[in-house]
């Protein structure tokens, strides 16, 4: 059935791929991005997929941007929130703008975007939220004690939220993707990436489609008995 999905982080990255892989599965798709509009604008010529600007940290942009996303395509019943940044460095070296911003866009978007659908899906009877965490909100990482604190917040805000959703028709999964060759990924010091690639036992970065395949898996309608639960993707990195 074709339903309404909302991507945030939509047009680069792992969003990229799941915008795309989400059209391919028939879904009318809107992918949000925040603020490179040349990279959103060459996604919409390329893919057809609507484009959305707003600033998912920010809980009064997202209740107009979703609105917009609402009017134009519909009700949305899939969100995916992919909408993430990276702030790396050793804590006794954070400055408090380092840590609430990490905090704010990675897992303050969860609440600000769900709050803002929940309800609809509620009354429908029908949802699907994915959530996209980390490895690293897993098993912590070297450098990244904010990134860290927000991917493990998103595993617990996941299956709190799935509680409450399940009587409901409304499935709430976490993805947690290992380290896939995207621009966040690239930007890590060649050496120290060099070094964790080597403790990758499939020996390699992982590639977004095997995050966006998992995602159109999760909110497809047969899907509906799957809910609170954490989907690794990590190369066999690290195994819960
Ligand atoms: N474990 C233990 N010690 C480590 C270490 C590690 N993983 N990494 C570095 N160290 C040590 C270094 O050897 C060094 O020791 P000495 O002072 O004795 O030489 C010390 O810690 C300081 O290290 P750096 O010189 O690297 O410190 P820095 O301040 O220049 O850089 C950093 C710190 C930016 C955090 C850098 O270590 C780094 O980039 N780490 C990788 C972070 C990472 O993996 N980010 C993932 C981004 S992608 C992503 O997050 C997507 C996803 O979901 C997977």
């Amino acid at each position: 059935m074709q339903r309404v999905a909302l991507v945030t982080g939509g047009t680069r990255g792992i969003g990229h791929a799941i915008s795309i892989a989400l059209k391919e599965a028939g879904h009318k798709v809107a992918a949000n991005y925040a603020g490179n509009d040349q990279a959103a604008t060459k996604f919409a010529a390329e893919t057809g997929i609507a484009v959305f600007k707003f600033d998912v940290a920010d809980f009064h942009a997202c209740e107009s941007g979703i609105k917009r996303v609402e009017q134009e395509l519909g009700p949305v019943d899939i969100l995916v929130n992919n909408a993430g940044v990276t702030r790396d460095v050793m804590l006794h070296k954070m400055t408090p703008a380092q840590w609430q911003e990490v905090i704010a866009i990675d897992l303050g978007s969860c609440f600000n975007t769900c709050r803002l659908v929940i309800e609809g899906m509620r009354a429908r009877g029908f949802g699907r939220i994915v959530n996209i965490s980390s490895i690293n909100g897993q098993k912590g990482q070297f450098g990244q004690t904010n990134y860290a604190a927000a991917k493990a917040g998103m595993l617990g805000f996941t299956k709190a939220l799935a509680l409450e959703s399940a009587a409901k028709g409304i499935t709430v999964n976490a993805v947690a993707p290992g380290y896939i060759a995207t621009e966040m990924v690239a930007a890590v010091a060649p050496k120290v990436l060099e070094g964790i690639v080597a403790r990758i036992p499939v020996g390699r970065l992982g590639h977004d489609t095997e995050v966006a395949d998992v995602v159109r898996f999760l909110v497809d309608d047969g899907a509906g008995f799957i809910t609170g639960s954490t989907i690794t993707a990590n190369g066999g990195q690290y195994m819960t």
